[in-house]
């Protein structure tokens, strides 16, 4: 293991495909460690951009496009941060040996589409799961749920992230609704939908999950504590850390997520989603990359998840202790507009233990996710005080 020096021949050089807010803080902590950024994104000036050494604008899901710019740049390191890209593109590349793609391009191929990365977890793995059916017309949605998925359920595009799309039938004559819902909400495959039983759970947790090279040569796993969190039409909009769980019902979710993990292999960072109820445990999904809950680890663990990321990346060891309890809440933008400003920050960070991000989005959406508050306490309840407090004092304004 050698990390060269930026911008000379030696350099080790990591190309991260998507350069959103969790691309933005991988470059960082990539940045620290002497790696050599190329941020790629799908447009200009993107959070990621602005700390790389290079930065390109393509369209990730065009796979010639991809091919092209990778011959450019050749880095030894693909890390996506995004679902939506030319996945057989980066199983090609895997494959020829031109990089290495993160955590493999079999993960990023399979969790890109809700059918493939289900299918596994609940056939391969068998793994507890939501009953689900795959549909591709109203009629047959309508003919699952009543054949065995039951009310309420919820629909969801194959290929879709952040709640796109998804949406909760409560009875038959939502089906039409839902059904129109997701095939506006769709990346690509459009018409291909996923209906799932409703799982009455407690709580939900992102079980973060480090896959790295250990003393001994050998890839081993570690467990972050777990993070709980809020969702409000499918978007993370709270979140805290440590969850906490009956021992039964946390060691079950290590378990699930060990499982998945290890099938998917490679080296890096999984946010493993599970729903809780007392001791039981149902996996929902993963991302083969740094979760949108797991910002609140930028307070609150020794490494962040995108310090773990870019460390298990180069094959480093990882750390994965809590330092304090703590919570995140989303800053949105409240508005479309571009180049908004921000104020309230003052008042924001005088809240006791806070910390901010602006993520510097060049514009800004209503329910964009613009920035994220952070805050310490010694109690789960009193970090997320502070946390949306913190978050409420920033207010987007016109630039
Ligand atoms: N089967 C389910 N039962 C209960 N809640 C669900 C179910 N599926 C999704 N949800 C809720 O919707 C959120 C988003 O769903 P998810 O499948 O994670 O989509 P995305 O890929 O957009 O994050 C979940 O975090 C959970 O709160
Ligand atoms: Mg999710």
């Amino acid at each position: 293991m050698r990390i060269g020096t930026p911008l000379s021949p030696s350099a080790t050089r990591i190309m991260l495909l998507g350069a959103g807010e969790l691309g933005k803080e991988v470059i960082i902590a990539l940045q620290r460690l002497g790696v050599e950024v190329i941020a790629v994104d799908r447009y200009p000036n993107a959070p990621g951009h602005q700390v790389a050494h290079r930065a390109h604008v393509i369209n990730m899901a065009d796979g010639a496009a991809l091919r092209t710019l990778v011959e450019r740049e050749r880095p030894q390191i693909i890390v996506p941060e995004i679902e939506a890209i030319a996945t057989d593109t980066l199983a090609e590349i895997e494959r020829a040996g031109i990089a290495e793609v993160i955590p493999t391009a079999r993960a990023a191929q399979l969790t890109m589409n809700r059918e493939g990365i289900r299918r596994l977890a609940a056939e391969t793995l068998e793994l507890p799961t939501s009953r689900y059916a795959f549909a591709e017309t109203e009629a047959e949605l309508k003919v699952a749920i009543d054949g065995g998925i039951g009310y309420p359920c919820i629909v969801k595009p194959v290929m879709s992230s952040s709640g796109k799309g998804q949406s909760t039938i409560q009875a038959p004559e939502d089906v039409q609704k839902a059904w129109g819902y997701a095939m506006s909400g769709g990346r690509v495959a459009k018409g291909r939908v996923i209906v799932e039983e409703t799982i009455p759970f407690d709580y939900e947790i992102t079980q973060l999950t480090v896959r790295t090279v250990g003393p001994s040569g050998e890839v081993e796993t570690s467990f972050c504590e777990p993070i709980g969190h809020v969702q409000v039409k499918g978007d993370y909009v709270e979140s805290w850390q440590p969850q906490p769980m009956s021992p039964e019902a946390l060691r079950k979710s290590r378990e699930i997520a060990g499982r998945v993990t290890d099938n998917l292999g490679g080296c890096g960072i999984f946010g493993v989603e599970l729903f809780v109820r007392g001791d039981q445990v149902w996996f929902s999904e993963v991302s083969p990359r740094p979760h949108d809950t797991g910002m609140v680890t930028m307070i609150t663990q020794v490494q962040n998840e995108f310090e773990l990321h870019a460390r298990a990346i180069l094959g480093l060891p990882v750390s994965t202790a809590l330092r304090a309890p703590g919570a995140s809440a989303v800053i949105y933008g409240g508005m479309e507009e571009r180049g908004i400003a921000f104020e309230g920050v003052n008042e924001a960070l005088a809240v006791p233990q806070t910390d901010l991000r602006l993520f510097g989005k060049p514009d800004a959406f209503t329910r964009r996710r613009m920035g994220v508050a952070l805050a310490n306490a010694d109690t789960i309840d009193e970090a997320r005080r502070r946390a949306k407090l913190a978050a409420s004092k920033v207010r987007p304004v016109k630039g």
